[in-house]
């Protein structure tokens, strides 16, 4: 690559759905509003290089210093996405240095981590080069790579999806949801599987297509956000924590239950499941759990 003329540097964090986002509709937009909360600990970090070369457009990424070709390839088709928008990101070459605080074996969704890092960096590159235009948000940039990582933009607890709950809602980017009555809301994640198994969320999204209880869920997400915007604005942890879990739950009942069943919960997420409820009812400490789509806990 010649010598760079634009390097821009930028971090995100990932996410933890409260509200699950489970199915798409058009390009990357969600068929039920989602909320979620940054998991502060864990961030992406992201270099972006450009320069510009003889030849067209060529992207190399290096995740944790190694040459990464499977990511390279998914990054590349995010360019070609992002070039329907703005067409003279291809006229570059580009070298992308990414690293995780995290371990990526743990099964933490890192992609929302990635992309939104990723897309904070190319919007400011896109600054450069449209100057006169009015560029899309992070947020927006960041969705057409990954869903999820919309919510990874600003935080530390993000709205995604059109919801009547909120006026500014939309399906195209991800916006701040008020939490001012619960900053001391915090998260542990608790790997309870060596080996985790995830389902990949393209597969996943797919599963909503023709999924029985469809209208349902979306029914739901819709009454859950609801809730959990009562229980935000009162400060009522309890009722929170009710309807996160009962998310939990039914983001797994849903890949039960789908033409193809996954399941993805095994004895050790239950019995973690369990030793919460019983911390609650004997101890009564306040302690919650929600999970991804594996079974992993936060
Ligand atoms: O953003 P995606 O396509 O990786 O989908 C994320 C799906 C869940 O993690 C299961 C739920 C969510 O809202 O983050």
């Amino acid at each position: 690559m010649n010598t760079p003329f634009f390097k821009v540097k930028a971090k995100a964090p990932s996410n933890i759905a409260f509200i699950k986002y489970w199915g798409k509709k058009d390009f990357q937009k969600p068929i039920n509003p989602s909320l979620s909360m940054s998991l502060t600990h864990c961030q992406t970090i992201t270099e972006l290089f450009v320069s510009l070369e003889k030849d067209d457009f060529y992207l190399e990424l290096f995740f944790e210093e190694k040459r990464d070709k499977k990511f390279e390839k998914r990054v590349e088709k995010y360019f070609l996405k992002l070039s329907e928008y703005y067409p003279k990101l291809l006229n570059y070459h580009y070298k992308i240095k990414t690293l995780n605080t995290f371990a990526h074996s743990a099964g933490i969704a890192s992609s929302a981590s990635a992309f939104a890092a990723l897309a904070s960096c190319i919007e400011k590159f896109l600054h450069k080069i449209y100057p006169e235009e009015k560029i899309k948000s992070p947020s927006f940039l960041a969705r057409l790579g990954s869903g999820s990582a919309a919510r990874s933009i600003y935080g530390p607890f993000m709205l995604w999806g059109k919801t009547e709950e909120c006026e500014d809602s939309c399906d195209e980017q991800a916006i701040c949801f008020d939490a001012q009555k619960m900053e001391k809301l915090a998260d542990t994640i608790l790997l309870v599987d060596e080996k985790v198994k995830k389902i990949s969320s393209s597969t996943g999204h797919e599963l909503m297509n023709h999924h029985p209880y469809k209208d349902k869920r979306i029914e739901n997400a819709h009454q859950n956000i609801k809730i959990a915007k009562e229980a935000f604005k009162k400060g009522d942890f309890p009722k929170l924590g009710e309807v996160i879990e009962r998310e939990a739950l039914e983001l797994h009942a849903l890949m039960l239950t789908s033409e193809k069943p996954y399941i993805l919960i095994n004895e050790k997420t239950l019995a973690v499941i369990y030793w919460v409820r019983e911390q609650r009812k004997r101890k009564g400490i306040e302690i919650y759990f929600t999970l991804d789509a594996g079974p992993m806990f936060t």
